[in-house]
């Protein structure tokens, strides 16, 4: 530690933050390991709000007492943001014994326990931030995580301080005729002048980042839930008071049965029953992430509450389950048990995505899930690992928090949790987690106390373990299995790779599931965990004859890379005989990722490549002819492995040939394939009707198999794509059948846009579609037509949705961001430089596509990066932006 940087504020500071700045522009690196108590706790909170759309009033009553595990100081910091004090009184008289230092404001303090109020004008409409509290269609709404209270009023805005909330608004009836806050509501008048009033009281301590107020002409959807132990939970999803579409009302109804279905599974399956009267849930349609757990009072964007048949995707639908779960589930996982301070995300984010999969799982296809999880895994995940912003799971250091809710802290976290599950078996891991629920409620926990409950509860050595919570990168394990004298020898060994600031790295312990096949019957013995803990280790197993085939990292125990020594009429044989279905899809895909690579390396001769294609071919023939199949699965099981992985798997990439490559690969499917691809389509879209699985698993293959068309015959797609659009009785059909005709220079592309835009306009979320088609398409004038779309009359930057369905999808194009010239690389950089004044946290997430030059080929990567310089050279630049620049250079 460098006990030079001292802090120059005054005494007791709190802040973790000290570092000196290298430029004076530079925001200060706040550290893990400077945490410190908060001098002070706050038990109690009251808010008074009156509300207005352009001036909003807010009077906190915060009860201040020593906190007897802190520093003495006699100065109380508040943090704040972009706000001022209208007034303060301490103990019920003026004082002026206050000062600012930055942003914070310092109050000196001469006692024990003190009443301090403070009053503060916010103008919510001006809030372009979405952070805090905003506008948005006339309602008024809260995003407090992680650092948004601040911005509302000044307060202790760390999540270790943990107080009772008594709020109280007021408003006009007219325009705020619901009024939500935490908790239950507790008491509610009106005046003569038309303004009323409501008083919420949440009786459970929370960190000012759980707070959340909503106040607008709302509607709801109203239902109840009676707990395990008897009580009933009355149950609300609000949206807008609107008729435009038909109203949303009537497309929450799935999101409900999904909030019924999260609470009885949590009960089964954790034991977590839910804890007040209310559980409310209002859709924003300005929001900057999916949904945000607050206390009571679950905020989501519309994107994952409103669905009906006609405009939502069976995508879609689950995606909306999974996420009401994981808000949900957040109740304990994060909301009860709380985290300590933000290098502490991973403990309710990893654990709280571990609870939405197996929720989801179970509500679904188990091996579906694992299969789709995986994949984000792989194409979000590993591509940080392996890039400039790489961190672990729990961070070191931060510059702004915003940047730090990443894949690696969200997802890897999740696998990370999921390895202790798989090390102890669920029954052992249930009681862990019951420990932990048990020893730390109420409390503002750290990852090592999870770690430390898991350990005790479930009677697991984690010692080595923890090195997941503090390395970054993929480990990459090589596997070879040797046979002699009846004896089948596994030999492992794992790197870790280096990453930003961590040079060196000790090797893991990496559970591996595995099964040794007999190649005559097809057949195992059983699957064994064999946990590798050294840099290189063997394992022995006797009792074969013959050489077996190895299937290994089943279920994807442990979120590594493979690198298996094994040949390709290995992995056929697991394509066919596998009996875990992840393995079995894993064999399909390191056919295809073997066969790519080679192509594009130039290592396969024509023989080869036609072998390799020949051997993919057969394989797919396989799975559309097998019978044993559920279509959800033969869905998973046709998917080719997507560019950015393909990428990470070549050590420069050279975007336009991996993705003709991919491309022909999907061709010579087609055309090889085509009457099987035809006749699939045709038993699907008879079987394609209604929300069974089946009819959701016929609706996914039939998509699948217009895409293998589409790359073979155009044309004879292009018809198909064209009947299937005119024909939808749903959005999946209908969207795909668009995607499909997007890519494909026919008449028809113009027409099925313009009707569907006809059909939904005025319909955000399907417009948002209408968008992300566009821009994700094969359309071979890509750039201008994303630079058109930006001109269209239903784009703004105003709306993250909006931002998100234009340019996301764009930034995993070839022949769109990746563009010879450049012109994409500047598309997304003139996107972030507009975008930054406005809405920093939405715009710094564009950065991470941008900062992947490193594994691209020169000349693309000298463009990257000069977009990359530009935007550093903007005069001014946000927190977040400035960070994930400033690292993506480095
Ligand atoms: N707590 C987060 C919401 C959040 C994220 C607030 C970032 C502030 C900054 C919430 O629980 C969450 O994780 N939401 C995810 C969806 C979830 C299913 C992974 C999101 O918003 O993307
Ligand atoms: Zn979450």
């Amino acid at each position: 530690m460098d006990i030079a940087r001292t802090p120059a504020t005054p005494d007791g500071n709190p802040e973790m933050a000290d570092a000196a700045p290298v430029k004076p522009t530079e925001p200060p690196l706040i550290r893990r390991e400077d945490y410190k108590p908060y001098p002070w706790r706050v038990p109690e909170v009251s808010l008074d709000f009156t509300l207005g759309l352009t001036k909003t009033r807010i009077r906190s009553t915060m009860l201040v007492e020593r906190n007897p595990a802190g520093e003495a100081s006699s100065v109380l910091r508040l943090n704040g943001d972009e706000i001022t004090p209208v007034e303060i009184t301490v103990d019920g008289q003026a004082i002026n014994s206050w000062s600012m230092d930055g942003d914070d404001l310092c109050v000196t303090l001469p006692g024990e326990s003190h009443e301090v109020q403070i009053v503060t004008e916010i103008d919510p409409a001006a809030n372009s931030k979405l952070m805090g509290l905003y506008a948005s269609n006339g309602m008024l709404c809260t995003q407090c995580e992680a650092e948004g209270f601040r911005r509302i009023t000044f307060f202790p805005d760390r999540p270790d301080v943990l107080s009772t909330y008594r709020v109280r608004m007021e408003g006009p009836r007219d325009r705020f005729p619901i009024l939500l806050s935490n908790g239950d509501r507790v008491a509610t008048g009106e005046a003569a002048d038309g303004t009323h009033w409501a008083e919420w009281h949440d009786p459970w301590p929370k960190p000012s980042y759980l707070f959340a107020l909503v106040a607008g002409d709302l509607v709801c959807n109203r239902d109840s839930f009676t707990t395990m132990s008897g009580r009933q939970v009355e149950l609300g999803i609000w949206v807008r008071a609107t008729n435009e579409n038909g109203g949303d009302l009537a497309r929450t109804e799935h999101a409900m049965q999904s909030v019924k279905h999260a609470m009885k599974w949590d009960e089964e399956t954790f034991g977590r029953e839910y804890d007040l009267d209310t559980f409310n849930i209002v859709a924003v349609s300005d929001f900057n992430m999916g949904a945000m757990e607050n206390k009571g009072l679950n905020v989501f964007n519309t994107k994952y509450v409103l669905a009906d048949v006609e405009t939502a995707t069976d995508g879609d639908y689950d995606a909306i389950e999974g996420v009401i779960g994981h808000e949900y589930f957040h109740n304990w996982s994060g909301d009860r048990v709380t985290c300590r301070d933000w290098f502490q995300l991973s403990l309710k984010e990893g654990f709280t995505v571990l609870r939405d999969q197996l929720f989801s799982a179970a509500m679904n296809s188990e091996p579906v899930k694992r299969i789709e999880d995986v994949r984000v895994l792989r194409s979000v995940q590993f591509p940080e690992d392996s890039g400039p912003l790489a961190h672990p799971i729990r961070p070191d250091s931060y510059r702004e928090i915003s940047n730090f809710y990443t894949a690696t802290v969200y997802n890897k976290g999740a696998e990370v949790i999921r390895m202790m599950r798989t090390m102890a078996g669920p029954e052992r891991f249930r009681k862990g987690t019951d420990l932990y629920f048990a020893s730390h409620d109420g409390e503002a926990a750290t990852c090592e106390d999870f770690v430390r409950s898991i350990e005790q509860g479930a009677g697991l050595d984690l010692g080595q373990f923890r090195l997941w919570y503090s390395q970054a990168g993929t480990p990459k394990v090589s596997v070879s299995l040797d046979h002699a004298n009846d004896t089948a020898t596994l030999n492992l060994s794992q790197t870790v790779p280096p990453t930003p600031g961590q040079p060196d790295k000790k090797p893991m312990p990496i559970p591996l599931r595995l099964a040794l096949f007999d190649r005559k019957t097809g057949k195992h013995h059983g699957e064994q965990l064999v946990t590798l803990t050294e840099a290189q280790q063997s394992f022995s197993f006797s009792g074969f004859a013959e050489a077996p085939v190895l299937s290994i990292n089943r279920g994807f125990s442990a979120p590594v890379a493979i690198d298996r020594a094994v040949s390709n009429d290995d992995l056929v044989f697991l394509a066919q005989h596998d009996d875990d279905p992840f393995a079995r899809c894993e064999a399909m895909q390191d056919l295809v990722v073997r066969h790519l690579c080679g192509a594009l390396s130039g290592s396969l001769d024509d023989r080869a490549r036609e072998q390799g294609r020949q051997a993919i071919g057969a394989a797919f023939a396989a799975v559309l002819g097998d019978g044993s199949l559920d279509d959800l699965m033969r869905g998973e099981l046709l998917i080719l492995p997507g560019e950015t992985y393909l990428s990470e798997q070549m050590l420069v990439a050279e975007p336009a040939a991996i993705h003709d490559e991919r491309e022909g690969l999907k061709a010579w499917l087609g055309t090889t394939l085509e009457a099987r691809f035809v006749a699939l389509h045709e038993r699907a879209t008879a079987a394609g009707h209604g929300t069974s699985a089946a009819a959701k698993g016929a609706r996914k293959v039939k998509t699948q198999a217009l895409a293998y068309l589409a790359a073979a015959a155009p044309g004879r797609a292009a018809g198909l794509a064209a009947a299937q659009y005119d024909a939808a009785d749903n959005m999946t059909d209908r969207q795909s059948a668009l995607m499909v005709l997007t890519g494909l220079d026919t008449p028809e592309r113009t027409h099925k846009l313009l009707d569907f835009y006809d059909r939904f306009k005025g319909n955000a979320l399907v417009i948002d579609k209408w968008f992300s088609l566009q821009s994700s398409s094969l359309n071979p004038n890509l750039l201008e037509h994303v630079k058109a779309l930006a001109e269209h009359p239903d784009f703004t930057l105003k709306n993250p949705n909006r931002v998100r369905s234009l340019y996301m999808p764009f930034t995993g194009t070839a022949q769109g961001f990746h563009a010879a010239s450049g012109e994409g690389y500047r598309i997304i950089a003139d996107l972030i430089l507009a975008l930054d004044p406005l809405n920093p946290q939405t715009a710094a997430r564009f950065v991470p596509p941008l900062g992947r030059w490193r594994r691209i080929e020169p000349g693309r990567a000298a463009l990257m990066r000069a977009q990359l310089e530009r935007i550093a050279a903007a005069p001014k630049l946000s927190r977040d932006t400035h960070e994930q620049v400033s690292r993506s250079l480095d």
